[in-house]
């Protein structure tokens, strides 16, 4: 791509040149359909339109330094994407259509994918919606699979600089045993309102707390949480949380460099121990969190003192990106390169 800065990008969307489409119909999936129109054509009866019958996923392409795009654990996307379809009522599409797809629309695109020196990475988009013209509160009777793909830059202003995030405990991104730990569009669409506040009011992110009890950290808008003291990597177990790709990955990293991973409900007072703290996730890859602010309390977590990310965050951070973009050998299998 000439003319692009691709150094400049940030987290939004830029056109190009194709998408894939597969549709649900009468049972089955049909095939991978190239398209290179922006615009879905759909009844305006569709449940996912009138009752939220949506679920998206998020992953990412990376151009190395031999000129290679990999692409970071698609299994675990289509499996997840899975879980959110049998969350929601929706066609579960097979994990090897779903990676097809993914290979596909990453290969006819890839003039997209940034340079390696960029440090930007091929956003790729999947999501699936129920169609079919219907009044009643059923599940669909047809389904549109389809992925997109654009370029990215880091998800938080700065990247991966510390920023602050706040509790506020009068929102909810999820219900206690709702659909917090599947994707679909509205946990987003549920977390608006305080995302908003939180902006406003200087904040990269909301931490949520459990929905139930408001005891123990959930998680953040858009990625997991975890805290690091002495040498334990500590992340929230819970009903209402995304199970994280990036976080299962870097407990694995953790594990490796010596770190003890503790999984388990965390009292939202343990914020006070924590030596670093950060949010993760596709689109934040590691988010280092400075200070954490009770809005409801009115009291100030300080973590990063210097404002500078710490080392543990610090090295899982250049150890994923090194697996990611191929720099460092990929001994758990997790990327696939795309030929
Ligand atoms: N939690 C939420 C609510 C998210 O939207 C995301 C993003 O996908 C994550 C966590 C991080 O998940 P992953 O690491 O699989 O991208
Ligand atoms: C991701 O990290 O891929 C996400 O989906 C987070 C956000 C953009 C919703």
């Amino acid at each position: 791509m000439e003319n692009m800065n691709w150094s400049d990008l940030s987290f939004g969307y830029i056109k190009t040149d194709y998408n894939v489409r597969c549709y649900y119909r009468d049972g089955k999936w049909g095939e991978l359909e190239v398209s290179s129109s922006e615009i879905i054509n759909i009844h305006m009866a569709a449940t996912c339109l009138h009752y939220g019958q949506e679920s998206f996923e998020g992953l990412k392409a990376f151009r190395g330094k031999d000129g290679k795009i990999r692409v970071f654990r698609m299994d675990e996307n289509g499996k997840r994407m899975q879980a959110s379809s049998r969350g929601i009522k929706m066609a579960e599409l097979p994990v090897e259509k779903f990676e097809e797809a993914v290979r596909k629309v990453v290969k006819l695109n890839e003039r997209f994918v940034p340079p390696y020196e960029s440090g930007a990475a091929l956003y790729i988009r999947p999501l699936m919606i129920g169609l079919g013209a219907q009044v009643g509160v059923k599940p669909a009777p047809e389904y549109m699979f389809m992925v997109f793909v654009t370029p990215v830059g880091p998800y938080f202003k700065g990247g991966f600089k510390p920023s602050k995030v706040c509790i506020m405990r009068g929102y909810d991104r999820a219900a206690p045993y709702g659909t917090g730990t599947i994707k679909v569009g509205g946990n987003y669409a549920a977390s608006l309102v305080a995302g908003e506040i939180a902006h406003e009011k200087g904040y990269a992110a909301v931490l949520y707390l459990d929905p139930k009890e408001k005891k123990y950290l959930d998680e953040c808008g858009p990625a997991n949480f975890f805290g690091i003291r002495g040498n334990s990597y500590i992340t929230p177990q819970s009903h209402s949380i995304l199970p994280s790709i990036t976080n299962k990955s870097l407990q694995q990293l953790a594990e490796d460099m010596g770190l003890t991973v503790e999984r388990r409900p965390v009292p939202f007072e343990e914020i006070a121990t924590f030596d670093e703290a950060a949010e993760c996730g596709t689109a934040a890859v590691i988010a280092p969190i400075s200070q954490i602010d009770d809005l409801d309390e009115n009291k100030s977590y300080v973590i990063a003192k210097d404002g500078k990310p710490g080392p543990v965050c610090e090295k899982l951070y250049h150890k994923l990106r090194a697996i990611q973009y191929g720099d460092e050998p990929d001994t758990y299998n997790w990327v696939t390169v795309i030929e």
